[in-house]
């Protein structure tokens, strides 16, 4: 595949997330996130599986920077604990906050912009025992925890990010409760988006304040086919999907106010009352770019049909439904291939994905594609490779989608392939492959084909600029 297509100033990154590949769960003051108690519920995780170790990243980093500058790519996208830098959410930790303070260092000497997220789902276990996202307090100290973030970094980290797909930490974390904390309380769920939102807002204003001028967030984004368009239940189904996969996220962001149908959808879960004075101007404040996280699209049904919905975890937990308020919703699969996840592939979704954001936002800021990749069962061979042609191919497949977009007007100015690790994929642990590198807590970090074939292209597009 050859990159013309691609402006020259495009980035190309990796990804990961703290929690996912860190470990040191409990080491140097840190203490327990909601996943890390979510991970002690018998059956919340595949195979038992917790993060107290993932894939040792807080001990390997400088071999990971060190892969990342192999791979010769420009961009890190990383996120910061929050129980790690403010253990149970209350003073500042600074034997955590040194952790960063060398990731950072290490990725500036290597040449690799550092890309950070401030939440990528890890709560402090302590603050969601008093009410977690469904307490409108815990925005409050997210914007202390940020400042102290920003306080430590801000004179290295240019480009900062305040929440990664705060669909899966409302929705799915308190409404179906196949993500930690595991809560079953539509209510809560609907409070958990709105408090996310103001916390963000808050965020962005502290960072403004303290001078950040690339900021953003980072929301996952899918395309709703109805499974038949002419079908009014199916269309209905698909309206109720688009609402609390995407719209609920988006419109108090880049419109400043929740569309009309999701007050009506959601105000029997309280949403109207959540609202107060302020909130929504501050939610709306400009953004430097959006962060878009896509790894298929949802054929939606309003009946109730076999088929992996795409949704779920691997948690062997009875899940509840994370559609608040929807009676029956469906995910019928299309004849396509599918990852190891049961995911779709159909990378034409992510081009028509990135073109209609623009059209559906006017005044959009530039996008950047944060998350996108695919996991398959991959085996180290018997020649001490990784032969991952399927996600090769998946990653390829979706960087011409993404060339596309370019060609139709999409302001695209980066790609971040999930993820740079195999790492603990959530509720499915480590059963799940998501990286590039293979990696292990122990054993070797192992190039995987699709990781020689990635930098490849990146390479090749650098070296064009
Ligand atoms: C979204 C999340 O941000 C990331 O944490 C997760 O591992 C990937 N998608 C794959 O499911």
């Amino acid at each position: 595949m050859t990159m013309q297509n691609f402006p020259p100033s495009f980035l190309w990154g990796a990804a990961t997330a703290a929690a996912q590949i860190e470990g040191a769960g409990h080491l140097d003051g840190k203490t327990d996130s909601v996943w890390d108690a979510f991970a002690r519920v018998p059956g919340a995780v595949a195979g038992g599986d917790n993060l107290e170790r993932a894939v040792d990243h807080y001990h390997r980093y400088p071999e990971d920077v060190a892969i990342l500058k192999e791979l010769g790519l420009d961009a890190y996208r990383f996120s910061t604990s929050w129980s790690r830098v403010r253990p149970d959410g209350g003073a500042v930790n600074p034997a955590g906050v040194a952790f960063y303070d060398r990731l950072v260092d290490e990725l500036l000497g290597a040449g690799i912009d550092p890309w950070l997220t401030l939440y990528h789902w890890d709560l402090p276990q302590a603050l969601e025992e008093r009410g977690g996202w469904a307490n409108r307090e815990t925005s409050e100290r997210f914007v202390e925890y940020v400042q102290s973030i920003h306080d430590a970094l801000g004179d290295r980290v240019k480009n900062w990010s305040t929440f990664n797909e705060p669909f899966c930490s409302s929705l799915l974390g308190y409404a179906s409760g196949v993500h930690a904390p595991g809560r079953q309380e539509p209510r809560a769920a609907v409070a958990a988006i709105h408090h996310q939102h103001v916390a963000h807002g808050l965020a962005v204003q502290a960072l403004r304040s303290a001078g950040v001028t690339n900021l953003g967030i980072t929301l996952n984004l899918s395309n709703a086919i109805p499974l038949d368009p002419t079908d009014p239940v199916d269309l209905e189904a698909a309206r109720r999907f688009d609402v609390l996969q995407n719209r609920v996220f988006l419109d108090p962001i880049f419109k400043g106010a929740y569309a009309g149908d999701t007050l009506e959808d959601l105000a029997p879960f309280g949403l109207t009352e959540l609202i107060k004075d302020g909130d929504l101007a501050s939610i709306s404040a400009p953004l430097d770019f959006l962060g878009v996280n896509h790894y298929h699209d949802d054929q939606v049904s309003g009946y109730a049909l076999e088929g992996a919905d795409g949704h779920g975890g691997g948690t062997d937990r009875e899940a509840a439904s994370p559609w608040v308020g929807v009676e029956q919703i469906s995910f019928p699969h299309r004849d396509l291939e599918h990852t190891g996840m049961g995911w779709e592939i159909n990378p034409d979704g992510l081009r028509h994905l990135l073109v209609r954001l623009g059209r559906e936002y006017p005044g959009l800021p530039p996008l950047y594609v944060t998350e996108n990749g695919a996991a398959f069962p991959d085996e180290v061979s018997a020649d001490g490779h990784v032969h991952d042609g399927e996600r090769t191919a998946y990653i390829t497949d979706h960087l011409r989608a993404v060339s596309e977009a370019i060609a139709e007007g999409a302001d695209v100015r980066g790609y971040f392939v999930w993820s740079l690790l195999d790492n603990f994929e959530w509720s499915y642990g480590y059963e799940q492959r998501f990286g590039i590198v293979r990696a292990d807590a122990d054993g070797p970090r192992i190039l995987k084909d699709s990781a020689l074939a990635y930098a490849r292209i990146a390479q090749a597009a650098i070296a064009g600029r």
